[in-house]
């Protein structure tokens, strides 16, 4: 039977508002579920049920499960910050972990059977080479990248012995924007949007952080993927899980990009400035994280359609242009 309805977790984040569009363009019916600490209401499309409730919840999970009949879950809800998560792992863990496992007993509990996970690059820790296969070692080098391979065995274990059918999708840096919907962070960390800041006059400058990896400039290495791109993958990952596979998959486009390279794209795109100063490295950082989305293409057919920096950055700036100050709270 096709996969209608969908409850999306962590509906109000960035990447999930953009899956969220997707899912409602392909006739999908969704209900948003979010605590709305880190998410914003207006990243909820209008229209889509916002359930507010919270992971470490059970009873909110078990009300919004039980209240309906879904087909499947995204699960998207997580905190995502890699030094937050080196200066506070309990909170990491408590949620992303025995949050999860609330999300996944609740599902059995209603017999929801699929789910399309969004896990992270974080995962790899330090790669022994790039572009990474999804075979890689994990070894993770912060509790973020840490919570998200122990959920993804959790899945396996749910597999095997429920009968979960998932699919894991591991994003490397996404980043840009569709019309509606761009990344708004508060505090912001994430390199484009804090470049875009400085570009916008909201920020003085962007600080560098470290300047002596072993990379040809030195500052570190990421493979930035559209926001849109990596929405297309969960619809495909979801009729994926609908014919009866699992697996994880990489998000990437194979093309890595120093910080002094993406911040030397947004003077272009912008035509702005953009100051720099050295800082020292940030915790948890890996120095080069590339992908290899070779399975993603041939097993879900994901065909990304703006593989270039260039559009990527073009793409949050336009938003950023459109919301100088984010999402209205
Ligand atoms: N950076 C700076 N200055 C800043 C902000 C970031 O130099 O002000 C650097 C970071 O040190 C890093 C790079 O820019 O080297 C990208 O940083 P982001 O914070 O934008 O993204 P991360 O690579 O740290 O993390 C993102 C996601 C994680 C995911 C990871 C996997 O936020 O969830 O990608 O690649 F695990």
């Amino acid at each position: 039977m096709a996969t209608r309805s969908v409850l999306v977790t962590g509906a109000a984040g960035y990447v999930a508002s953009v899956v969220t569009e997707q899912l409602l363009a392909q006739g999908y019916e969704v209900v948003a579920f979010d605590s709305l600490r880190t998410g914003h209401r207006a990243a909820v499309p209008p229209g889509v049920p916002l359930v507010v409730g919270d992971l470490t919840d059970p009873e909110s999970l078990h009300r919004v499960l039980g209240a309906r009949r879904f087909d499947a879950v995204m699960h998207m809800a997580a905190y995502t910050l890699v030094a937050e998560s080196v200066a506070d792992p309990g909170k990491y863990f408590s949620n992303n972990l025995g949050g999860g496992l609330n999300l996944l007993e609740a599902m059995r509990r209603h017999g929801v059977s699929r789910l399309v996970f969004s896990s992270s690059a974080g995962v790899y820790g330090e790669p022994e080479s790039v572009p990474i296969e999804e075979d890689a070692s994990c070894q993770p080098v912060n509790p973020y990248g840490q919570s998200k391979v122990v959920f993804e065995q959790m899945l396996d274990w749910y597999g095997r012995a429920y009968g979960l059918r998932f699919a894991s999708l591991r994003y490397f840096n996404a980043a840009g924007a569709t019309a509606r919907f761009g990344e708004d962070h508060r505090p912001e960390s994430h390199l484009i949007p804090i470049v875009l800041q400085v570009a916008l006059g909201k920020r003085e400058q962007i600080s560098v952080f470290g300047i002596d990896y072993d990379t040809p400039d030195g500052s570190c290495v990421r493979d930035y993927v559209h926001v849109s791109d990596l929405a297309q993958a969960h619809v495909l990952a979801l009729r994926h899980v609908e014919e009866g596979a699992a697996g994880v998959f990489n998000l990437g486009n194979g093309e890595g990009y120093s910080v002094l390279e993406v911040i030397e794209c947004a003077r272009r795109v912008t035509g702005r400035p953009i100051p720099t100063t050295p800082a020292g490295r940030r915790p948890g950082d890996p120095a080069r994280l590339v992908a290899s989305s070779r399975r993603a293409r041939d097993l879900l057919g994901w065909r990304p359609r703006y593989p270039e920096l260039e559009a990527i950055v073009s793409s949050a700036w336009d938003w950023h242009q459109r919301h100088p100050d984010g999402y209205p709270e």
